[in-house]
């Protein structure tokens, strides 16, 4: 018998065996990057067994099933790593505790946009193309004031990103042909000018859109820019100048409290990116039908208004709220272990342990209370926490915090309302989607258009019944028919009007 070698020497088979019990046959999978080609699993073909339909397809070739992304790489990426086993969060590999310590918002947008830290002079060149493309079109102050006084900051924020493309002909796939932004992978200076001028223009003004959906909802007139302040302390100044219970600002001075603004400049750190979150698949998803880049932000930001990825910070408050003091924080688990209530802050998709970010924010929280004042919900909040980390059933479904659990208490201890919340998330998160939509239309292999396939179920052909031979049972089951709406007493009273006599027991 020949001698073994170590296992260090085999060279490894870098693929994947797979026999189709349906035909005997057998395949060889190529491994990459630990992952398996999707498509592949369209060359394996087999005839229709008794229990499929036509529209299962299966001589067009294996489908793979993944109902919410829960294990499907949709691109290759160099922006973000995530090791959610172990806590770990690195933008271009610099893990975001340093960049947090050490960093600014806008020399992270450029590590995550362009790969690299910038070097002095390069910082100085990128900041001042962001803050230059602060100021909007004052025409901008009529499409903000035509929404209702009590419209949703996001609703304003999100159509806001749409109107902006507008502007912008010059950065419009659809009128200036569809290889706008994609011929810069082939070496087009001039689409690459073209394409970093849109996000110039997207960071600048992320933060003058924001302060606008702010100050409209108070009567208050919109302020420009100012010169000579950080993008954060900018963007402060921008929601809070001639504010009369200005507390953001020291001494009237008009320039933000450098705490605070230090503060939101570590949470727009930590908020910047988060590799395939829902949000930033939505950018690139609309993004791959080759739109401007506007309107594919705009989508981003839709996405990112839900309660499952961007509005958890504000359901934390809403809960910490319910809760009311810490002595009833005991009856609070029991009814989450119940499922009678969520414990909203709690558990995430990737980390199964603490999110890293949580930390570094709950020291931020300590530095910013030292300013504002402790929030009583605080002591809520820490009794919650720490009584769930004791909790085997929190332990062991590892059900840690997240970064929600803590920013929802700092941005209210500065004084931001509940719904403003998810935009202070947006804000710094149209980095990381300009960053995903940049190396996506940079790919050297073309951008390719994001069509998922689906398994269809519903019925196989049928034959068209004439109107008169149907009955209202033709189809039954829940959501097969319109729902029936209560109508107010002006519809109706406008019904009586236009039926002009004709008024039947159904108006
Ligand atoms: N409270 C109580 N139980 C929970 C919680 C929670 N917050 N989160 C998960 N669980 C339980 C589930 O009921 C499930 O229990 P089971 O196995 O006995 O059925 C188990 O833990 C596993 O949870 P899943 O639902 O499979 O986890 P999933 O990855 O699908 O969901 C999510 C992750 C949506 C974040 C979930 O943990 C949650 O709803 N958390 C609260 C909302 C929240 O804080 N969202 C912010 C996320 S961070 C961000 O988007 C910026």
């Amino acid at each position: 018998m020949g001698k073994q070698l170590p296992a260090s020497e085999l060279k490894r088979d870098e693929s994947l065996r797979v026999v189709d019990n349906r035909t005997g046959k057998e395949y060889t999978v190529p491994i990459t990057h630990n992952s398996i080609p999707a498509n592949f699993f369209k060359g394996i073909r087999a005839a229709p067994g008794p229990n499929d339909r036509p529209e299962d397809e299966t001589e067009r070739g294996l489908r793979v099933a993944d109902r919410g992304f829960l294990n499907t790489a949709v691109i290759e990426s160099r922006i973000t790593y995530i090791d959610g086993d172990n806590g770990i969060l690195r933008y271009r590999g610099y893990p975001i505790e340093q960049l947090a310590e050490r960093s600014s918002f806008l020399e992270v947008s450029y590590l995550l946009i362009y790969g690299a830290l910038p070097s002095p002079s390069q910082l100085s060149h990128f900041t001042s193309e962001v803050l230059l493309h602060g100021p909007i079109h004052s025409d901008a102050e009529g499409f903000f004031r035509s929404f209702r006084y009590d419209a949703h900051p996001m609703s304003m924020l999100t159509s806001a990103f749409a109107y902006l493309g507008s502007y912008y002909g010059e950065a419009n796939p659809s009128l200036q042909g569809q290889d706008l932004f994609t011929k810069a992978a082939k070496g087009d200076p001039a689409a690459l000018q073209n394409m970093d001028r849109q996000i110039f223009r997207l960071i600048g003004k992320a933060t003058t859109l924001a302060a606008m959906a702010y100050r409209i909802r108070q009567g208050r007139d919109f302020v420009v820019p100012p010169t000579g302040m950080s993008y954060t302390e900018s963007f402060l100044y921008q929601l809070d100048h001639l504010s009369p219970t200005d507390h953001l600002s020291e001494s009237h001075s008009n320039k933000p409290h450098p705490v605070l603004a230090k503060a939101l400049d570590i949470l727009f750190i930590l908020h910047a990116d988060h590799e395939m979150n829902a949000s930033s698949t939505t950018v690139l998803q609309t993004g791959s039908s080759l739109p401007d880049p506007f309107s594919a932000v705009a989508a981003g930001c839709a996405s990112l208004y839900g309660p499952l990825h961007g509005g958890a910070n504000e359901a934390v408050i809403r809960m910490l709220l319910s809760i009311g003091s810490p002595k009833n924080v005991p009856a609070f688990l029991e009814a989450v272990k119940k499922r009678q209530k969520v414990l909203s802050g709690f558990g995430h998709r990737v980390y199964k342990t603490s999110d890293p970010r949580s930390f570094i924010i709950r020291k931020v929280a300590d530095e910013v209370f030292a300013v504002t004042g402790r929030d009583p919900l605080l002591d809520t909040a820490m009794a919650l926490h720490d009584a769930a980390l004791k909790d085997d059933y929190f332990v062991s479904r590892k059900l840690a915090p997240n970064v929600d659990f803590w920013s929802g208490l700092i941005y209210r201890a500065m004084g931001f309302p509940m719904d403003f919340f998810p935009v202070l998330f947006v804000v710094p998160r149209v980095v990381g989607w300009v960053a995903h939509w940049r190396q996506m239309m940079l790919s050297p292999s073309g951008v390719k258009i994001w069509r998922p396939r689906q398994l269809y179920l519903g019925p196989s052909t049928r034959d068209y019944v004439p109107l008169d031979e149907r009955t209202d049972a033709f189809q039954v089951g829940v959501g097969m028919e319109p729902s029936v709406i209560e109508h107010s007493g002006m519809t109706k009273r406008r019904k009586l009007a236009e039926a002009a006599g004709k008024v039947t027991s159904k108006l």
